[in-house]
C-alpha cells in the first residue's frame, strides 16, 4: 500500500538550531545567571518543602535535636556570598533565637588561632561544598571538638562529608559564577534554622513563631519577578556605566544585602563597588561623595527607614547620585525603584535582593562583559 498516495504536500520551514549547547540549558534566557535569578521562587519553595509546616513549626528530619543541647553560642563561617548569608542570619540568630552569634571569614579564621568554646555550634555555609578555606575552618572546628553543621548546596561534597550534620539548600545546579539562587536558599534555610533553634531553646512565642512561618511561606510569591521590573532596571542601568564608584548602603539585615549587591556588581561589571552600613558613612566614606559617586540605598519601610533616610540625605547634600530602593520614595532620590508594601522585613529583603541581582546583570550586559564567566573568577575556589 502506498501510504503517501493521497497525502497533501506540506510546506515545512527549516531553521538552524543554535550550535551553543548552553542555549538549550538556558531555557531561552541569555545567561545562566539570569535563568537562576528567575528560578529563585521555585528553589526557595523546594528549600522549604517538608520543613516549613503551615500553622506549625519548622522541622528538619536530617537533624537530631539532641545535638543542640547546651549550645550557648553560634559561630558562622564562610566565604564570599555565603559569608553574606551568614551575616544576614547573625541578626536573626540574636533577635529570634536569642543566642550570641559570631561570623567569621573562613580565610581569616583558619590562621587567627581562634579561641573556641566547646558549647559553640559551628556552622559552615557553602554553595559548592568545596571551598578550601571553608573546608579548613570546618576541619579546625571539628578537631577542637565543636559540634558542626554544614549548610550546603552540593550533596556528597567535601564539606558535607566532613560536617557533623548537614542541611542541604536544594538550589539545584548553579552555573553562573555570580551566585544568586544559592544565596536565596542559604538565607532561607538559615532563617528556618533560626526559628527551629528558637523553638528548641523555648525563646520564641507562639505568635512570633507563626508570624515567621507565614512570612516564610510568602517568600516564593515575593520572588516572582513582576512584569516590567527587569525592563525598568535595564533602562535605568545606562545611568551607571561611568562614575568613580558605588556605595551600596543599608542597615541591619540590609547591610549584608548591601555587601552582596556590591559584590554582585563588582564580580560581573568590574566597576568599583562597596557595601557599607548606612550609619557608618559619616565616619569616613562620605568624603568620597560627589556627583560621580553612585549610592544605592536600601530603604525598607519596616526597619529603620527614618534612620537610613537621614544617612541618604547626608550623601545627597554632598551631591552624590542616589538610587533609592524602597516602598516609599524619598524626595532626594535621583532614581527610584519602588518595592511593595510588606509587613515583614524578610519580604522586603528578598524583593530588594532580586532588584540588586538584576541591576548588576543589566549593567554588566551594557558593558559587554561575560556575565556567566567573569574574568579572573572561578565557580568554586578549591585552592587557597
Ligand atoms: O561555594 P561557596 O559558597 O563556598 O563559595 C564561596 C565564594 O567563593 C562564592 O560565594 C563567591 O564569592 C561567588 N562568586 C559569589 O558570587
Amino acid at each position: 500500500i502506498d501510504i503517501f498516495k493521497n497525502s497533501k504536500p506540506h510546506n515545512c520551514a527549516f531553521s538552524e538550531l543554535p550550535k551553543d549547547k548552553g542555549y538549550a540549558q538556558k531555557e531561552g534566557f541569555r545567561f545562566f545567571m539570569e535563568k537562576e535569578i528567575y528560578e529563585q521562587a521555585q528553589v526557595v519553595t523546594e528549600a522549604m518543602m517538608g520543613r516549613v509546616i503551615k500553622g506549625g513549626k519548622i522541622k528538619f528530619d536530617e537533624l537530631d535535636a539532641a545535638m543542640f543541647e547546651g549550645i550557648d553560642e553560634v559561630v558562622l563561617c564562610a566565604c564570599g556570598t555565603s559569608y553574606h548569608a551568614a551575616l544576614v542570619s547573625s541578626y536573626l540568630f540574636e533577635r529570634i533565637a536569642k543566642i550570641r552569634t559570631k561570623v567569621e571569614v573562613a580565610s581569616e579564621f583558619r590562621y587567627k588561632e581562634p579561641f573556641l568554646n566547646k558549647n559553640s555550634l559551628f556552622i559552615v555555609i557553602s554553595q559548592s561544598g568545596e571551598t578550601a578555606d571553608t573546608l579548613e575552618a570546618l576541619h579546625i572546628a571539628k578537631k577542637a571538638g565543636l559540634r558542626t553543621l554544614a549548610i550546603c548546596n552540593v550533596d556528597n561534597s567535601s564539606i558535607v562529608r566532613m560536617a557533623g550534620s548537614v542541611i542541604l539548600t536544594r538550589a539545584g545546579i548553579e552555573k553562573g559564577v555570580a551566585s544568586t539562587k544559592a544565596f536565596a536558599t542559604q538565607v532561607m534555610v538559615l532563617w528556618m534554622f533560626v526559628v527551629y533553634l528558637a523553638n528548641l531553646r523555648e525563646v520564641i512565642s507562639a505568635r512570633m513563631n507563626s508570624a515567621e512561618i507565614s512570612a516564610m511561606l510568602h517568600i516564593p510569591q515575593i520572588l516572582k519577578i513582576k512584569d516590567g521590573l527587569q525592563d525598568k532596571i535595564y533602562r535605568m542601568s545606562k545611568h551607571y556605566l561611568h562614575g568613580h564608584g558605588f556605595f551600596f548602603i543599608g542597615r541591619d539585615i540590609f547591610y549584608p544585602l548591601a555587601l552582596e549587591g556590591a559584590l554582585k556588581l563588582k564580580e560581573i561589571s568590574y566597576l568599583h563597588a562597596e557595601g557599607y552600613p548606612s550609619g557608618e558613612m559619616k565616619h569616613g566614606p562620605i568624603a568620597l561623595a560627589d556627583s560621580n559617586l553612585f549610592t544605592v540605598a536600601l530603604m525598607p519601610k519596616h526597619l529603620l527607614y527614618e534612620k537610613t533616610k537621614s544617612n541618604v540625605e547626608e550623601l545627597a547634600a554632598r551631591d552624590a547620585y542616589i538610587l533609592a530602593i524602597s516602598p516609599e520614595e524619598p524626595e532626594i532620590a535621583d532614581d527610584f525603584i519602588k518595592t511593595s508594601e510588606q509587613s515583614h522585613a524578610m519580604s522586603e529583603f528578598f524583593e530588594m535582593m532580586i532588584i540588586l541581582q538584576i541591576l548588576a546583570l543589566e549593567i554588566s550586559v551594557r558593558l559587554g562583559n561575560d556575565v556567566d564567566m567573569p574574568r579572573n573568577l572561578a565557580k568554586s575556589v578549591t585552592v587557597e
